[in-house]
């Protein structure tokens, strides 16, 4: 115990959060650049051929050249061992998506300078507040025409209702981008587009006190506009606070250019010096310390047939506490049973790689027999705690499952049950009424096809997906609502799960606040817990 401390407190793990197109890929291709992990940008994904080569596992993901699965890149930069948890947008965005973010210890938001907060943002970003886990904000693309910088510093204040501190300020933008001025030392760092490199390329620093030197360089409009910028700056913007950043509640701002190598190596040093070491997870004994505890982690996602051939499933578990080490024998706390993790894995973007041994903070990968759910702890054999449970987030597409073949209901209700049970969709029935219909829920639509894909080609079950129009899900946070005695909208729909737990459902927003607003002492959530 205590033993690892060295090995567990260098290392950083976090998502990459952004909207689709935003540069997600563009910078953590110039991460691992910068940390020696590969010798060419564009080697990660991004290129559609390149994409392919990543996995097999699925048809459809050949088909439409996207990646369904969110991987896990561990690099080494300056001392410091990199988790990057990827976050896959577009039309795979699954509730994958945001459990990702509960293995995370903090996130990056990127975000496009001429679209600022978009839809997904929005969306993982609650999951961050919700964690209160420190949130980063790289907006990028300043090499293009950007909206004005206190405007997109309002804009994520208003929508994401958190306080923001820029670290760097950015000199015009588009053809006008002339660099940034770095607050903390005073001084303009001038643009440079290495965009083919694989290092930053050379820049000048002027000091922001040196007028004439400033005007030569970047002239005298972007000087004297940036000496404006600077003061009104200095007096309204929150002042930075390490505390409020680790708390979640003050996103440190920084200004670059992936794509062109600009601003980013800056990013990554004042990123890794203000994020957190691996943080303490909460469990029913208690807080779980990482260096203080032994070896210990919670199961976060459960990937179905990666291989083809063996129909197996991977059970992806982050390290909480402790050292892991190939061989050991942990205890599966839900399922009782002491046991060796068969065949541990780093996955990595292109490869997997058997693992020897690794630390809290890390991302491992096991085979998984079909005895691991989402949210298990597995700890040392003499301990016994679980961590707390994962929450389900709220889907927002739903259809209706009808079979072709009604004489198989009994393979359906399994494939149907086994592929719920994996997270990718959730399974509700109607309330009361005695109907047998299943309603499926997803987070992205792409998940109706892997549904029905996986359920002609693993279970031999042909369904018909009839879509409903309700995008809004709510879990009833007080359970003695009686529900019978509930005034709703027109629009609303009583369901429940498979534990029996009533959800209510809607067609517009607006209703959710309506039926609040006319059942006093109704609680409902976009979360549910167990
Ligand atoms: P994502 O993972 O968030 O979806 O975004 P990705 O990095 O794939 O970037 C989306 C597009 O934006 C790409 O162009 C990429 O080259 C471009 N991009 C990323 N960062 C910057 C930047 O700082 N400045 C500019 N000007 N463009 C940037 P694409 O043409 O859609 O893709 P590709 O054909 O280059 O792969």
């Amino acid at each position: 115990m205590g033993n690892y401390d060295q090995e567990i407190n260098r290392r950083r793990t976090f998502a990459i959060i952004s909207h689709p197109d935003a540069g997600k890929t563009t910078l953590t291709e110039k991460f691992l650049l910068y940390g020696g992990a590969i010798n060419l940008a564009g080697s990660v994904k991004g290129k559609a051929t390149a994409r392919h080569a990543v996995s097999d596992w699925m048809e459809i993901e050949k088909e439409r050249g996207i990646s369904v699965t969110s991987s896990v890149l561990q690099f080494e930069y300056d001392g410091f061992c990199i988790n990057i948890l990827d976050t896959p947008g577009h039309q795979d965005f699954s509730e994958d998506t945001y459990r990702t973010l509960m293995a995370a210890d903090s996130a990056v938001m990127v975000i496009d300078a001429s679209k600022g907060v978009e839809a997904q943002t929005r969306k993982l970003f609650k999951v961050c507040v919700m964690r209160k886990i420190p949130i980063f904000t790289f907006i990028n693309k300043m090499d293009r025409d950007a909206n004005d910088t206190f405007e997109l510093l309002d804009e994520i204040e208003k929508e994401l209702g958190i306080a923001t501190c820029p670290v760097n300020w950015p000199i015009g933008s588009g053809k006008k981008f002339k660099g940034v001025y770095d607050r903390d030392r005073q001084c303009v760092i001038t643009y440079s587009d290495t965009e083919k490199g694989t290092r930053e390329g050379e820049t000048m620093e002027i000091s922001v006190n040196d007028r004439d030197s400033l005007v030569s360089v970047i002239g005298e409009d972007a000087a004297d506009k940036l000496i404006d910028e600077i003061e009104l700056l200095d007096g309204a913007s929150a002042e930075f606070d390490l505390d409020m950043v680790q708390a979640g509640d003050l996103t440190p701002v920084f200004f670059g250019s992936a794509l062109t190598n600009f601003g980013v190596e800056f990013f990554l040093q004042h990123f890794l010096k203000m994020t957190t070491t691996p943080l303490s997870r909460k469990a029913d004994i208690g807080m779980i310390s990482p260096t203080e505890n032994e070896f210990s982690a919670f199961v976060f996602k459960i990937q179905a047939n990666m291989n083809k051939a063996h129909r197996d499933r991977i059970a992806f578990m982050r390290i909480c506490s402790g050292k892991y080490e190939a061989s050991m024998e942990v205890k599966h706390v839900q399922g009782g049973k002491v046991m060796r993790l068969s065949q541990p894995q780093q996955i990595m973007a292109s490869e997997r790689k058997i693992l020897e041994e690794a630390y809290a903070g890390d991302i491992i990968g096991v085979f998984d027999p079909g005895i691991f759910s989402i949210g298990d702890t597995l700890c040392m054999p003499k301990e016994q705690f679980q961590y707390e449970g994962i929450p389900t987030f709220a889907p927002e597409h739903f259809a209706r499952v009808r079979q072709v073949d009604t004489m198989k209901r009994k393979q359906f209700v399994k494939g149907i049950t086994q592929i719920a049970q994996e997270g990718a969709i959730q399974i509700f029935q109607e309330f009361n009424t005695g109907m047998e219909e299943i309603i499926v829920g997803v987070v992205g639509v792409l998940q109706f096809d892997v549904l029905k894909y996986r359920l002609e080609n693993e279970y031999n079950v042909e369904i018909k997906l009839e879509n409903l129009p309700y995008e809004h899900i709510r879990w009833i946070e007080n359970k003695e609502i009686d529900l019978n005695k509930l005034v709703g909208t027109s629009d609303m729909k009583k369901i429940k799960d498979l534990k029996g737990n009533p959800l209510l459902l809607f067609i517009n927003a607006w209703s959710v606040g309506m039926t609040l607003d006319r059942n006093k002492g109704l609680i409902l959530s976009e979360f549910g817990r167990d």
